[in-house]
């Protein structure tokens, strides 16, 4: 090998070590903030300004935002990649469900040279949804001998919006009998509760209708609102009780339709009719589609298929109804217990499958790991075979960089497959792997070599010009335009003297 491609060499090596620096220290974490809902392609930040790049470095580097799952909502704006830019519509209630907080991490990944940056782009809710009710109407029946202080609990409304946005009391039309509060539950959702003030007689009235509105803390207030028909009932009927105010039950996600979750059981004093109790489930929303009751046994089952990634736990509420139409109500909370079943993921953002030999240190891919499981499930380890001449650097988050461990010969081996395998810590162990072939292009470091270090050829005297006199051959291991020859003879030596 030639001086000057040693220290080629040399200099190479040096980038190497200052890029490693820099990718290890340079976490540093902007937060941009902006309204759901806002128009696709409105301005988001000067990212340039913010990285501390010069304009035009961010094109040049070959920028790229990465949000988790390859969703694409932001971009650089296409003519000059300074700006960031809403690529999409955010909904928050889509996105985020109903957490407090909608907070969607990203990188900025530059290539030549490597470098990353964390972000994170805060969703903000607008008060774009209503509470509503599950029903315009709702039925209660009380016995005329119910005692003032008495509780009932009625059907809550639902608002998608999150924070301030969310549902925040009930108010019942105004009526000398009752008065609601708002109380909250176990998941944070918060219920109405119609409390008996003055107790009712049924020779003067049969039945109330009240209205009952739900409010939101936007400004100004978004409300919804729905009926309450009660009948005054003549009798002693007494309302059914359950054992318990509240079940708890736990149930692994993958629990097969129809598997029993709970018995839940409540007695009413009665004879007859009157004690005889059947089971419903209280509020008819989504819950009502996941799990079923059995109206005369109290078991809960699984009706539709779980998954912890998407629902961690359930808040129920059971009705009992005696034959009179009295009812009592109890809480449930279910609890999805996590099983190993997604298998970790690998996205790849950049490959650059020819790289030249000699050198070391080059960057083969970059790429990150997930698995939307959680706990240990969700722990992964990434390896490639250790026969080859490459190695994986953990980087910022799940980020990881293949890199060449020393210098390549093409003329050695020209191209190797390597197979990254991502696995989780979970049981069973679940694992996926990512082929990739990286071909080694070529620089031309041989130098043409004779066959022979010296060919004597024979010229009988007094030849005519253009004999063929004989032939001289080279090699060069080189691959392309680096392996064509051309032959020339140098000029004759000085005579040797003698
Ligand atoms: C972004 O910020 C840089 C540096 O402050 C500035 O030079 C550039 O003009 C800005 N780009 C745009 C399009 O505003
Ligand atoms: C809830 O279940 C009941 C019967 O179990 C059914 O009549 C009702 O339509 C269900 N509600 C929804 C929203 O699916
Ligand atoms: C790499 O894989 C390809 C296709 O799977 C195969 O044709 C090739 O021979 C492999 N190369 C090496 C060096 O193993
Ligand atoms: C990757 O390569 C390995 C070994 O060469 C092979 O067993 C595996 O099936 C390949 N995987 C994919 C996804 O192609």
């Amino acid at each position: 090998m030639v001086p000057t491609k040693v220290q080629h060499k040399k200099r190479q090596v040096a980038i190497f070590i200052i890029l490693m620096f820099l990718w290890e220290t340079d976490a540093k974490s902007i937060q941009y903030s902006i309204m759901e809902e806002t128009e696709t392609g409105t301005f988001v930040a000067n990212l340039s300004k913010d990285l501390g790049l010069r304009v035009g470095e961010l094109a040049q580097r070959g920028a790229q935002v990465i949000f988790k799952g390859n969703r694409q909502h932001l971009q650089l704006d296409p003519q000059t990649r300074d700006l960031l830019l809403l690529n999409e519509k955010l909904d928050r209630e889509e996105l985020c469900d109903s957490a407090e907080q909608c907070v969607l991490p990203f990188q900025v990944l530059l290539e030549k040279p490597l470098q990353f940056f964390q972000a994170a782009l805060q969703v903000r809710d607008i008060n774009d949804h209503a509470p509503e009710f599950p029903a315009r109407e709702m039925l209660l029946k009380i016995s005329e001998m119910t005692t003032p202080g008495k509780i009932f609990p009625l059907k809550m409304a639902q608002d998608l919006d999150a924070g301030s946005n969310s549902l925040q009391s009930y108010t019942v039309s105004s009526n000398p009998h009752f008065h609601v509060l708002t109380r909250t539950r176990s998941d944070g959702k918060k219920f109405p509760e119609l409390v008996l003030d003055k107790a009712l007689d049924r020779e003067e009235q049969h039945q109330l209708r009240l209205t009952i509105t739900a409010l939101d803390g936007g400004a100004p207030p978004r409300t919804g609102t729905s009926e309450i028909q009660i009948l005054v009932l003549d009798s002693n009927d007494n309302a059914p009780e359950f054992a318990y105010q509240l079940y708890e039950a736990m149930v692994p996600e993958n629990s097969p339709l129809g598997s029993l979750v709970i018995t839940v059981s409540a007695i009413d004093l009665d004879e007859g009719s009157f004690g005889m109790v059947s089971y419903a489930l209280f509020q008819d929303d989504d819950v009502n589609q996941t799990f079923k009751i059995n109206a005369l046994t109290g078991e809960i089952r699984v009706r539709d298929t779980l998954d912890f990634e998407k629902f961690q736990s359930y808040h129920l509420d059971v009705e009992a109804t005696d034959g009179g139409g009295l009812t009592g109500k109890c809480s449930l909370i279910i609890k999805v217990l996590d099983v190993n079943d997604n298998s970790p993921e690998l996205t790849m953002s950049s490959l650059n499958s020819h790289i030249p030999e000699n050198l070391p240190g080059i960057i083969v891919a970059v790429f990150s790991v997930s698995d939307a499981d959680s706990g240990y499930n969700q722990q992964v380890i990434c390896s490639i075979d250790d026969n080859i001449p490459f190695l994986l650097r953990p980087s910022v988050e799940n980020f990881y960089t293949l890199v060449t461990d020393g210098p390549l010969d093409r003329e050695k081996k020209s191209e190797y497959n390597i197979t990254i395998t991502v696995t989780d810590l979970g049981t069973p162990r679940l694992r996926t792997q990512h082929n990739l072939t990286v071909q080694v292009s070529d620089v031309n470091d041989n130098a043409p070599t004779f066959t022979q270090a010296s060919y004597t050829l024979l010229v009988p005297e007094n030849s005519s010009p253009a004999l063929h006199i004989g032939t001289v051959s080279a090699t060069d291991r080189d691959s392309g335009a680096n392996a064509q020859l051309t032959y020339s003879l140098l000029p004759p030596r000085d005579p040797q003297p003698g």
